[in-house]
């Protein structure tokens, strides 16, 4: 039923990283919502929980997405044009966190983390920009230890992390600034410290709770948001 052009047009939203987690939820919010959703993941055979959605479900579809990798990135573009679809919302959502010690650095781990981070977000919002509507918003899964003001603070052990924030905020900036004087909008926002794979259990909100109050915030969202850096309720956090 995605991009088939016979129904009444819905709200189509892309969300990357959508084998679990933080994701995995706003799948399922927004289908629940009636929204179509292109869910996308690395590996859908082995999203249990992601195709679990899928029964009774007419509006979600799952795509294979490495947002570190171009030739997946490609290989969505391909099926995205086939089913001429437009993009109104792409919560680009996928991230990684490896835990390092200070000082005790490693090139591989700063690489890959910046590819999935930062380098992947920004090659896929480039890939998208034919499908994104001229009103679309563009969201990016960004988080506290990104802000410059706070240090990074929180968390000793999230250094390649916190700095692939600052990268994926700039990217949100400069977003925002191509798309000055268009309706198109972009934005960073932490979701708070949520209780998924990455969160560990010790966290202070559930999934489905950030995941509830994000949805109003990014519905709210004007072009005059554009460039932000917020929170789940929508209040500004320092860069
Ligand atoms: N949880 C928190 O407290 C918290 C706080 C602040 C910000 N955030 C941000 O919120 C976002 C979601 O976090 P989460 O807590 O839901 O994490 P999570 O439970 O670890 O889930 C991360 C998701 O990203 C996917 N992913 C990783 N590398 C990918 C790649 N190269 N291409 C496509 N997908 C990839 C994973 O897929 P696989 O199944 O293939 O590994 C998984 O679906 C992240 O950007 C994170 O930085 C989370």
């Amino acid at each position: 039923m995605l991009g088939n052009g016979n129904q009444t047009k819905m709200t189509t939203v892309l969300v990357t990283g959508a084998s679990r987690g933080i994701g995995l939820e706003f799948v399922r919010q927004y289908a629940r919502s009636g929204y179509s959703v292109i869910a996308t993941c690395r590996t859908p055979e082995k999203a249990n929980q992601l195709t679990g959605l899928l029964k009774g479900a007419v509006n979600i579809l799952v795509e294979p997405l490495d947002v570190a990798s171009d030739k997946s990135i490609q290989a969505l573009n391909q099926v995205l044009n086939e089913r001429a679809v437009t993009i109104d919302l792409l919560i680009s959502n996928a991230g990684i966190l490896i835990n390092e010690r200070f000082l005790d650095w490693n090139r591989d781990s700063f690489r890959e983390t910046l590819e999935t981070n930062a380098v992947g977000p920004a090659m896929l919002v480039q890939s998208l920009n034919p499908f994104l509507s001229q009103s679309a918003k563009v969201v990016q899964l960004s988080s506290r230890l990104g802000s410059l003001d706070w240090g990074g603070k929180g968390m000793s052990d999230g250094d390649s992390y916190a700095i692939s924030k600052v990268a994926l905020n700039m990217l949100t900036v400069r977003l925002a600034s191509i798309y000055e004087g268009s309706k198109r909008i972009a934005v960073s926002i932490s979701p708070g410290w949520v209780a998924t794979e990455m969160g560990g259990p010790g966290a202070t909100l559930a999934v489905e709770d950030s995941v509830s109050k994000m949805i109003p915030t990014i519905e709210a969202l004007t072009v005059s948001d554009s460039g932000r850096f917020i929170d789940g309720k929508g209040d500004s956090l320092p860069w």
